[in-house]
């Protein structure tokens, strides 16, 4: 199989990301990025704007305060444990179920069958804390967020774990979209550099297109070994209208927003970021440039999220 890379370079579209860069860096006011980077201020302003976003049990921000963990747990048998400042699914641990023991202790069963005792999920805390999944490299926070459940969309197309869907969102217009399915090899995270698989996504209505996994053009999931394009991703619309929102709600004209879908609460917001990556490209078939173009045309400042939505797919 030849290199996508060496094919999409053919085709102009990995040409254009130093084009992009330029164009991309003025629309983002540094003084914002602290409200996507770190998940736990994310939250906090997600609450003000009313957007759903999976569940925080607590925040562990003390080597001290390591100790609360089952405390704050001991209700959730599921949780997810997740360094505040974290990126590209590092860090990420995925507790299914725990057990009480007959000692008193506790322990934890991960999404890939393997047990960790409390003294374990007590070092990895630790790690956190110290920075060791921090994106700045400085000591970081940790989350105990709600393990989500996977909507029964995926169930047949994905490989355990939480599948995302990543939306570009350029001055407040939805422009392009991949889903992201988790693979044996991504350890259940959605996440692209860990072997997850991306998928292009027709933005007029949330249609499976081409899927890549490790930089190769694929037909069929690798794991479950399903066939992905012409699926229709379900809610689609309040996806890109909860992407659109995203822009009022963090001041970034150029914005990559992550998306779970909730069987019970539909689209829920997992994080946003600054700096997306440029890969959607690739699933997609289909340079940003252009897109991007497009709203600098069509524009309207008195738009609201449902306008910008309404109006850019009326454009496509
Ligand atoms: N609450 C959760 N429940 C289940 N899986 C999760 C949860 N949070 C994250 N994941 C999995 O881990 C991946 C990465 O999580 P995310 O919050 O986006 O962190 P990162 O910044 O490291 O990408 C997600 O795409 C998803 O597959
Ligand atoms: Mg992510």
């Amino acid at each position: 199989m030849i290199s996508i890379f060496k094919q999409f370079e053919r085709e102009g579209i990995l040409g254009i990301n130093r084009r992009i860069g330029e164009y991309i860096l003025p629309n983002n006011p540094r003084e914002f990025y602290p409200l996507v980077d770190d998940k736990w201020k994310t939250a906090e302003l997600t609450r003000q704007f009313h957007v759903p976003m999976p569940k925080h049990y607590g925040l562990i921000d003390t080597f001290g305060g390591i100790q609360k963990t089952k405390d704050l747990v001991k209700d959730h048998p599921g949780f997810v444990v997740k360094p505040a400042n974290g990126g590209m699914g590092n860090g990420i641990m995925v507790i299914s179920h725990s057990d009480e023991l007959e000692n008193g202790k506790v322990s934890f069963h991960k999404s890939d069958g393997k047990v960790v005792s409390e003294k374990e999920l007590n070092h990895h805390i630790s790690g956190i804390l110290s920075g060791l999944y921090s994106l700045d490299g400085n000591s970081d926070t940790c989350i105990l967020q709600e393990r989500l459940e996977c909507h029964p969309f995926f169930h047949e197309i994905s490989f355990r774990g939480i599948p995302d869907i990543r939306v570009i969102v350029y001055l407040g217009y939805p422009v392009m979209a991949m889903l992201r399915l988790p693979t044996k090899e991504s350890g259940g995270r959605a996440n692209l550099h860990q072997g997850a698989l991306g998928v292009g996504v027709e933005l007029t209505n949330g249609t499976l297109t081409h899927s890549v996994c490790n930089d190769k053009l694929i037909l069929i999931h690798p794991d479950t070994k399903q066939t992905l394009s012409g699926r229709v991703i379900p809610h689609w619309n309040d996806i890109l209208e909860m992407s659109s929102r995203c822009f009022d709600m963090s001041g970034l004209g150029y914005l990559g927003v992550d998306i779970v879908l909730d069987e019970k609460r539909g689209p829920l917001l997992l994080e946003m970021n600054a700096r997306p990556g440029l890969g959607i490209q690739i699933a997609n078939r289909m340079g940003l440039l252009a897109r991007l173009k497009l709203v600098e045309k069509i524009r309207n400042s008195a738009d609201g999220p449902k306008d910008r939505v309404h109006r850019i797919l009326n454009e496509l």
